[in-house]
């Protein structure tokens, strides 16, 4: 049961760099790295270098491309191509390309950087760019300069642990008392899918950097420094699920492809382009046979779980597809649009008969699960958090009003106690009490909050 939003990529963007601004002469690799990495990596690097340019490396970056003009003249911005190619008015030959232009404060720090003398403050100028960014900064950081979104979250099968996306690391919670247990240091950047794997003591860790890179680890959450990258990707991997007999692990990413691996051991056993466009959601039957998939490309779609040959595609929504949740029988599945719209469809192949429920109005639906067979739960970019009659389709109960979108939400306990954990935007995690929608805990999951 997990989801977000389209805007994912955007959520956290310059989160820490706010404040990072060095007095006196400008600093590469505190301050031009970044912003290269960030803008211009994407196309200028060894497996891909546009125009013959590459500039995934400083030294790199001081070497003309198929233009054969000098792209860094120390000391004379208006010289060096590289600058004028982000002033330039003719919007089809500015960097980055086809995009917007970059913010002038950006461009005002290149230019004073190559008048300055462009110079190179790292240690070796052959290192890689990425290397010279401060993956680091966000570990020892003992409080975050503000909440951050929580994009994902899990709990452990006892119940006792819930972990939530943190930045650059993983946060882990007591959620009997909202209180923090822990860190879990050295991760992606962005953290966009969780799931403990079924028995322990792994730990699915799914996300990236937008553009740049994506990852899938397995971290044993009892000893953190054990752990495996299991797959890196181009871009973003937006989510990841352990099936629940401990066998598989799920990524999907936004390279359109779905990826699984047999559990403990992390190995690849298959790896489709299932969809023509990102995967952004993602879930497993309870009895561990498929798995559904709710894509941008307007499409949700059953797979085999052992070979990842397709069961079913799901038409019916004619908008992108963001959230996607088995029903308990493993025979159902429900997927939510960005339009508001939930369809529940049945697994028989032709992905025929399905209904219609409007949960939430018109705002996306974000995240799915079900209580049980009858009662889907959803969670909306309006911030509403409901209970679905789907026999009679209709509402049965609005739970937790958030005042922001929820990303994500997990089922926590069972029976009289259970209880919904959803995982806001603004921050907050909020645990409500199903069978009398009591409000049982609320805290900010950010460090120093
Ligand atoms: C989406 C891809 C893309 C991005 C992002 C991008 N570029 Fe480019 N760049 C190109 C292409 C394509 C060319 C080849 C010339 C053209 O088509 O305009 C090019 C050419 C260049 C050249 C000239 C190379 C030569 O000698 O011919 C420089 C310098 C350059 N880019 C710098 C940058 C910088 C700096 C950034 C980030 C601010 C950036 N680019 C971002 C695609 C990109």
């Amino acid at each position: 049961m997990i989801r977000r939003s389209l805007d994912v990529r955007l959520i956290i963007a310059s989160f820490f760099l706010a404040g990072a601004a060095v007095a006196g002469p400008v600093s590469f690799s505190k301050q031009i790295a970044p912003l290269l990495a960030d803008q211009c990596l994407e196309c200028h690097r060894a497996e891909k270098a546009k125009g013959g340019y590459r500039l995934d490396a400083f030294e790199q970056l001081l070497k003309a491309g198929d233009s054969e003009e000098v792209p860094v003249v120390p000391g004379k911005a208006e010289a060096s191509e590289l600058y004028e190619l982000l002033v330039i008015h003719d919007e089809t030959d500015r960097m980055p390309k086809k995009a917007d232009a970059l913010p002038e404060k950006d461009i005002a720090l290149i230019r004073q950087w190559i008048q300055e003398g462009a110079k190179y403050d790292g240690a070796n100028a052959q290192a890689s760019l990425t290397s010279l960014l401060p993956q680091k900064m966000a570990q020892t950081l003992e409080k975050y300069p503000r909440p951050i979104p929580v994009t994902a979250l899990a709990v452990n099968g006892d119940g006792k642990v819930l972990v939530t996306s943190g930045f650059h690391e993983v946060l882990s919670w007591d959620p009997a008392t909202g209180k923090m247990r822990g860190r879990l240091p050295g991760l992606p950047e962005r953290i966009l899918g969780l799931s403990f794997v079924q028995g322990g003591p792994w730990l699915a860790v799914a996300g990236g950097s937008p553009g740049r890179i994506g990852e899938v680890w397995l971290v044993n959450f009892a000893k953190p420094s054990e752990r495996k990258r299991l797959a890196q990707l181009r871009d973003c991997a937006l989510g990841v699920v352990a099936s629940a007999d401990g066998k598989y692990l799920v990524a999907g990413g936004a390279d359109n492809r779905v990826r699984c691996f047999a559990l403990p051991e992390g190995k690849e056993i298959w790896n489709i382009e299932s969809h023509a466009d990102w995967i952004l959601g993602l879930a497993i039957s309870p009895d561990s046979q498929h798995v559904a998939t709710a894509s941008r490309d307007r499409t949700a779609k059953v797979m085999k779980i052992t070979n990842g040959e397709i069961q079913g595609t799901f038409n019916g929504h004619s908008v992108p597809v963001l959230s996607v949740a088995f029903a308990p029988n493993s025979q159902e599945v429900i997927s939510g649009g960005s339009d508001g719209e939930a369809r529940r469809w049945v697994l028989d192949g032709t992905g025929k008969k399905d209904s219609t429920l409007r949960p939430s109005g018109r705002s996306e639906v974000l995240a799915l699960g079900y209580v049980n067979q009858d009662t889907p739960l959803t969670a909306s970019g309006s911030g509403q958090v409901s209970l679905i009659d789907s026999k009679a389709r209709k509402t049965k109960a609005r739970l937790a009003m958030h005042g922001d979108r929820v990303n994500a939400m997990v089922l926590l306990g069972a029976g009289a106690e259970q209880a919904v954990i959803t995982a806001c935007h603004d921050g907050e995690i909020r645990i409500t009490r199903m069978q009398d929608n009591q409000e049982l805990r609320k805290f900010i999951a950010s460090p120093g909050w």
